[in-house]
């Protein structure tokens, strides 16, 4: 048994739960999970999933609140079609993407899916849009046939309420599935999220320091479960699609007692050309991974460590992680007795591909850059001097450039066909996690470290008082869209820029 550390005691303490083990079913799947709601270690159960086929897939989302048992009390969460997380949705390269929005909220919401290369114009990807309470839109998106293939998702994106409806449980995942998948005995989607609930159930908000950290939730979620079992048979390779879906934490997995043998054979967007173990691996918030796992017979924990992701004020506001912070379980692994499996044998198929899409990730380290820019990120004290008065209680601003995010101002405007370096500097003492819309980032460059291989991100973390340098294509897709801090606190408090490609 894992020691309690303070903050577990906090966690279990305020749920009510000391001394029992916490456990629970997927939020809003009683009806569906076998066993009895709040048993501790249920089987974990994935969300529905919904498959292309003929080249569409046609999807009818609601988004809502409701009532499910989580951690053993009635959890009143907001989720699409009654899930937390919403169906995944499984597509190919050159699909039509069609969902219909529905908004049964008591707030403005809208649609974003994040990572996929398509326009965002129109009743495309467009986070411009705004739909009412009661009120529903047809979202439409055309992927191309050289889409990079990987696990991407889907979140609300209404400038000033994405924190608070993506930590209420509003966020689904999507793969788009290459053609030569590696063999595996099974696949996983595996979405990671926190929240942290009251005593009634409801979704309990953060402080105003907590929002200006970025909010942690004191429950650790997978696929919307509290600690669920994954059962399997030793020898079996399983592919798990890991989706960090926190509002700000950083997610650092580990799989103690199955040493080595799980590798990450992609991120954001496409596969690695090389695979990389789990532990070199740091899942900002927003950011994927896709994993291949030989199981050894036994019982293990998938585990989340710590990240130190900095701190306010040298810590008189607090920091997101603390000396009494220690990992946290996040699932339990009851791998039994097996036969050698039929993909353990097909050795390393698929390993090394690059997942498709050539054109689209060539390698840009020798490409002529047409421009270069200078992003920088801060967190400063404010106080509405620059008459803006837009930092939280008139303490803190969170800017891109010294600006607070304005839809109406275009903050950077980029030509279609050229190839772009964009260095973002992050001058504060937390980091923040660099999010561009539409167009996969080459990372170059993390505080004077080059990774070796070709690595494409859609989310790139800029250390604190560090920088990193990207470059991007601008291969296609014309029209408006943003750029931000994937802290999602940080972003509806303003850390968020405008892009207009022409
Ligand atoms: Cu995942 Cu602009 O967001
Ligand atoms: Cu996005
Ligand atoms: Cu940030």
């Amino acid at each position: 048994m894992r020691p309690v550390t303070r903050r577990t005691a906090l966690a279990m303490g305020s749920l009510g739960l000391a001394g029992t083990v916490v456990g629970g079913t997927g939020l809003w799947r009683d009806l569906t999970t076998p066993g009895a709601p709040g048993d501790p270690g249920g089987e974990l159960v994935e969300p529905e999933v919904l498959v292309s086929s003929g080249g569409r897939l046609e999807v009818s989302l609601q988004a809502r609140l409701g009532t499910h048992e989580v951690a053993g009390r009635q959890a009143r969460t907001m989720g699409y079609n009654g899930g937390v997380p919403g169906p995944t949705l499984r597509l190919r390269p050159g699909d039509l993407l069609r969902i219909e929005l529905d908004n049964q909220l008591d707030h403005v919401t809208n649609l974003h899916v994040h990572g996929l290369h398509v326009s965002p114009e129109g009743a495309g990807d467009n986070v411009f849009v705004e739909i009412a309470p009661g009120e529903s839109r047809q979202y439409e998106y055309q992927l191309p046939e050289d889409h990079p293939t990987g696990v991407y998702w889907y979140h609300p994106h209404h400038h000033g309420s994405v924190a608070d409806q993506v930590f209420a449980g509003l966020y689904g995942a999507i793969v788009v599935e290459e053609d030569d998948p590696p063999a595996v005995d099974r696949e996983r989607v595996l979405v990671v999220s926190d929240i942290t609930l009251s005593q009634d159930g409801s979704v309990v908000g953060p402080s105003m320091p907590e929002r200006m950290m970025g909010r942690e939730g004191e429950l650790l979620l997978l696929d919307g479960q509290v600690e669920p079992v994954l059962t399997a048979r030793g020898g079996d390779r399983e592919r798990w699609r890991v989706v960090n879906a926190c509002s700000s934490r950083f997610v650092s997995l580990r799989l103690p007692g199955q040493d080595g043998t799980a590798r990450v054979v992609g991120r954001d967007v496409g596969r690695l050309p090389t695979p990389v173990g789990l532990e070199e691996v740091v899942l900002a918030p927003g950011n994927r991974m896709d994993l291949l796992v030989d199981l050894a017979e036994g019982e293990s924990e998938l585990v989340a460590v710590p990240v130190d992701r900095g701190q306010m004020m040298g810590g008189m506001m607090g920091s997101a992680v603390g000396p009494e912070d220690s990992e946290r379980v996040l699932a339990r692994l009851e791998v039994g007795r097996g036969g050698r499996s039929s993909a353990g044998e097909a050795g390393e198929a698929g390993d090394g591909a690059d997942g498709g899409s050539a054109s689209l990730l060539a390698d840009l380290r020798d490409a002529q850059v047409d421009r270069r820019r200078e992003l920088t990120m801060e967190m400063s004290m404010g106080g509405g001097m620059m008459g803006g008065g837009r930092g939280p209680g008139g303490m803190m601003d969170l800017t891109i450039d010294g600006r607070s995010f304005d839809p109406d101002r275009v903050d950077q405007r980029v030509r279609l066909g050229t190839v772009e370096e964009w260095t973002i500097g992050n001058v504060g003492p937390m980091d923040h996690p660099f999010h561009l819309h539409v167009w996969p980032m080459q990372v170059l460059d993390v505080d004077g470290q080059a990774p070796t291989d070709p690595l494409w991100l859609d989310v790139v973390n800029v250390p604190a008082g560090g920088s990193v340098t990207v470059r991007v294509r601008f291969a296609d897709f014309g029209g408006r869209t943003v750029y931000h801090c994937h802290i999602l606190d940080h972003e509806d408090l303003g850390m968020m820029g405008t892009i207009v490609a022409e």
